[in-house]
């Protein structure tokens, strides 16, 4: 078994030393910018950490495929900015802004076959499944975007409809990432399975915490715009579990503010601010905080399915890193 403390060591060699082309610069830096900036890097470290659990030596056969799981990560990271208009990601500006829409389209474009490329470098024996793996779950990403998207116009999403959408647009990749360790470690099938559904369900539990945060976060350390998802009439979490918590009246005023367009800067404060108490009356954030926990523990029963020991160990500490996040 490997070390945490190596992981870390190897995920910062990894992205200090990661290569891409140069030219045209105007393709190429807006990529170098996402990749050097770095966010947390929870995927590649999953898919490094299963690993870890049966192999003892972190070589190029694992690196590779880690990297891509960042890379293309990142890739839906540009163009969901795009289509949330949002100004700030990872404490900076987003790429969109920095430069303009044309180029966030391309250079998340040209990421995205990056990372396959990274990926084609997995080892022979593994390489159709790790790709079949990565290729649903890239176009299930997609999938959940949409959805996502869908739903910003719809006055209510259910709770199932709403996991649904977040299981595609953000469990799925973590889901892969922690299947793909084990697979390119050779592991058994039941335990790629078992660690599959773990990463879906701490994903989904990463997802829920996003959405607290993007209203209840610090700007400063979650490096997002807060209140973002508001003014953008999305069906988070919080605005899908107020709405079944409400009574008639507060929920069609729900509705109502949620379907605002909220223009200028005074109709922007507003709008967060109303939904913001309307949150507090409801004491959604404490359901947030409790739905967190209750999908954590659900992920973590099946890292008990594939885990014995120290292994167990090392998945539990990876969950509550992740719940304890504020950024
Ligand atoms: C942001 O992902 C998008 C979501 C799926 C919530 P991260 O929170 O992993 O973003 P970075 O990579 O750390 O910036
Ligand atoms: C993003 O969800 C999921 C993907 C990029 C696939 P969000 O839109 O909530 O992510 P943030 O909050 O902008 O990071
Ligand atoms: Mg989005
Ligand atoms: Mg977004
Ligand atoms: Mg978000």
């Amino acid at each position: 078994m490997i070390q945490e403390a190596e992981i870390d060591k190897a995920i910062k060699v990894l992205f200090d030393e990661i290569q891409f082309t140069d030219e045209p610069r105007g393709l190429y830096d807006p990529l170098r910018y996402m990749i050097e900036i770095g966010g947390k890097r929870i995927r590649p470290r999953l898919c490094l950490t299963t690993y870890s659990l049966y192999k003892d030596f972190l070589g190029s056969e694992v690196l590779n495929p880690a990297a891509a799981l960042e890379v293309f990560h990142s890739f839906t990271l540009i163009h969901d900015d795009i289509m949330d208009r949002s100004p700030l990601r990872r404490k900076v500006p987003t790429v969109w802004t920095k430069w303009s829409e044309d180029t966030a389209i391309l250079s998340g474009d040209v990421m995205c076959i990056d990372s396959y490329a990274r990926i084609a470098k997995a080892p022979k024996d593994v390489l159709m499944p790790t790709l079949e793996l990565f290729s649903k779950t890239a176009a299930q990403v997609c999938e959940g975007q949409q959805y996502d998207m869908e739903f910003e116009s719809k006055e209510v999403v259910s709770m199932n409809d709403y996991m649904n959408m977040i299981g595609l647009k953000t469990s799925v990749l973590i889901a892969c990432a922690a299947k793909m360790g084990a697979l390119i470690a050779d592991a058994p099938k039941e335990d790629c399975d078992a660690l599959y559904e773990y990463g879906y369900y701490l994903g989904l539990a990463f997802q829920v915490q996003d959405d607290y945060l993007d209203a209840f976060g610090d700007e400063a350390v979650f490096g997002k715009p807060i209140g973002g998802d508001i003014l953008n009439s999305k069906k988070s979490w919080l605005t899908v579990r107020a709405i079944e918590k409400a009574d008639d009246k507060l929920r069609l005023k729900i509705i109502d503010t949620m379907a605002s367009k909220a223009a200028t800067a005074s109709e922007k404060s507003a709008k967060i601010s109303t939904m913001m108490e309307i949150y507090s009356r409801l004491q959604v954030a404490q359901d947030a905080k409790a739905e967190i926990v209750s999908l954590t523990d659900k992920a973590l029963s099946y890292a008990h399915q594939a885990c014995k020991d120290s292994a167990y160990g090392t998945m539990e500490r990876f969950a509550e890193n992740l719940i304890g996040r504020q950024s």
